[in-house]
C-alpha cells in the first residue's frame, strides 16, 4: 500500500461510516490517515462516526465537495494522495420530488472533486457508484455485467450515471487513475430510515403501516454493508485503473418478502402492510453479475441475508435513540410529503 493520506467523502452517511468502521480497527492501516469531508446534510450524522474520534489517524472536516477552494486546502494541508468518493444525494424518491440537489451534489460535486484530483496529481480516485445506472431487468434477463449499457431511469440514477461518465472521461482525457465500483442495494446499521429496510423496521417497531409500492414484486439484490465495504477496499488496493467493478450480494428478493421477513422477526402482524401507489418509473428488477470481481480480485460476499437482517434488526432495536434523533422535523416533513396522500 503506497497511499498514506486518503480523502473520504460522505463518510457521515450510511455506507461511508461503515467503511470507516471497517478500516479503522485494522492494524494494517494504522499508518494510513483517513480524512473525511461531509457537509452533514439531512442524512449525514456525526454520531455515525463518534467511534472513530479516538483514533489519531482519523480526521473529520465539515464541508461541501462543491467548494473547490476548501477541497484544495484540504488536499494541501493533509498531503492527500488518493480519494474515495461516497458523498451523494442517494434516495430515489427524493430525486423524484426534486432533481436539482442530485445534479448539484452528484454531478457537479463529482466534477469539482475530479478537477482537484487532476490539479494535485492524486494517484488514485475511486468512485462509489450504483447498479441503478444500468436501468431495469426483465424477470428472465441475465444480471448486469460491466458491459451493459448505461440506461438510468430515475433522476438519481441519471445523476450517478452522469458522474460515472465524467470519471471515465478524466481517465481517458486527463490520465487520472480512476476506479469505479457499482453496487446493489445495501442494508445494515446506520442506514437512514427513508430506505426500504430501516423504514420498515422503524414502522413495524412503532406499529405503523408499512407502505409497499405497487404490487411489492420489484426485485432488488441485497448486500450487507460490510461486504460492500470489503469490496471497495479490495478494488481500491487491487483494481485496475480505468475499470468498473460490479459488486452485489447474489441475493435477489422481492420487496414483499423483505417486508414479511421483518414483520416475522419482530413478531408483528402482516396486517400492518399497506399497498400504496407505485413509485413513478419504478425499476422492476436489479441483479448483479459479479463474476469479474470474483475472478479477478478474488472477492465474494460473506454475510448471508438471514444473518445480515438479524444483525440489522438487532442494531435498530438497540439504537432507538439514534433513530429518535433522526425522526424529527425534516424527516417528518419528508414522510408526510411522500406517504401522506398514498
Ligand atoms: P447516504 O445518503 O447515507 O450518505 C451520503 C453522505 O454524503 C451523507 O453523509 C451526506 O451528508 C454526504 N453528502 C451529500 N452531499 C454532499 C456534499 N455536497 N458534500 C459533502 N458531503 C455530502 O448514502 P449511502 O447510502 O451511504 O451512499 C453512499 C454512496 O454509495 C452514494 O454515492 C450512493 O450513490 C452509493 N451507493 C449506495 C447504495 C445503497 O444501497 N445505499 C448502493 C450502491 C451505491
Ligand atoms: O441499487 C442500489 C441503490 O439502492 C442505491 O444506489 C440507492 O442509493 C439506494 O437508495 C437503493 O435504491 P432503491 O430505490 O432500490 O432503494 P429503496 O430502499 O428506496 O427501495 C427499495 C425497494 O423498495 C424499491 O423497489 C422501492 C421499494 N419501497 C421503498 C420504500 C422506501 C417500497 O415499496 N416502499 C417504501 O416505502
Amino acid at each position: 500500500m503506497n497511499h498514506k493520506n486518503i480523502l473520504i467523502t460522505g463518510a457521515a452517511g450510511f455506507i461511508g461510516s461503515n467503511f470507516i468502521d471497517y478500516l479503522i480497527y485494522d492494524e494494517e492501516i494504522k499508518d494510513i490517515n483517513l480524512i473525511v469531508i461531509d457537509n452533514l446534510s439531512y442524512c449525514g450524522n456525526l454520531n455515525n462516526l463518534s467511534f472513530a474520534e479516538k483514533f489519531s489517524n482519523y480526521k473529520f472536516i465539515k464541508g461541501d465537495i462543491c467548494d473547490s477552494a476548501l477541497l484544495e486546502k484540504i488536499i494541501q494541508d493533509n498531503n492527500i494522495d488518493s480519494i474515495i468518493h461516497f458523498a451523494a444525494e442517494s434516495h430515489v424518491d427524493r430525486s423524484i420530488m426534486d432533481s436539482t440537489p442530485f445534479l448539484i451534489n452528484n454531478v457537479l460535486g463529482t466534477v469539482k472533486l475530479l478537477d482537484v484530483a487532476k490539479k494535485y496529481k492524486i494517484s488514485k480516485y475511486l468512485q462509489v457508484s450504483t447498479d441503478e445506472v444500468y436501468g431495469s431487468l426483465g424477470s428472465d434477463d441475465h444480471g448486469f455485467t460491466e458491459k451493459n449499457n448505461i440506461t438510468p431511469n430515475s433522476p438519481y440514477s441519471a445523476s450517478k450515471a452522469a458522474a460515472d461518465h465524467f470519471v471515465m472521461s478524466y481517465y481517458t482525457t486527463h490520465k487520472l487513475n480512476v476506479l469505479i465500483t457499482r453496487c446493489s442495494n445495501n442494508y445494515g446499521p446506520k442506514q437512514f430510515p427513508e430506505k426500504l429496510i430501516p423504514l420498515m423496521i422503524q414502522n413495524a417497531i412503532n406499529n405503523k403501516e408499512l407502505p409497499v409500492y405497487g404490487d411489492g414484486m420489484n426485485v432488488r439484490d441485497w448486500i450487507y454493508v460490510k461486504d460492500h465495504c470489503a469490496a471497495i477496499w479490495k478494488v481500491f488496493n487491487e483494481g485496475e485503473f480505468g475499470e468498473v467493478y460490479n459488486i452485489g450480494g447474489e441475493c435477489e428478493k422481492p420487496n414483499i418478502e423483505i417486508v414479511k421477513t421483518i414483520l416475522k422477526k419482530l413478531g408483528k402482524s402482516e396486517k400492518l402492510i399497506k399497498y400504496v401507489s407505485d413509485r413513478p418509473g419504478h425499476d422492476r428488477r436489479y441483479a448483479m453479475d459479479i463474476s469479474k470481481i470474483k475472478n479477478q480480485l478474488n472477492w465474494t460476499p460473506k454475510i448471508d441475508f438471514e444473518k445480515g437482517i438479524e444483525a440489522t434488526i438487532d442494531w435498530y432495536l438497540n439504537n432507538l435513540e439514534w433513530i429518535n434523533d433522526i425522526v424529527s422535523g425534516e424527516y417528518l416533513e419528508y414522510y408526510k410529503k411522500q406517504y401522506g396522500e398514498k
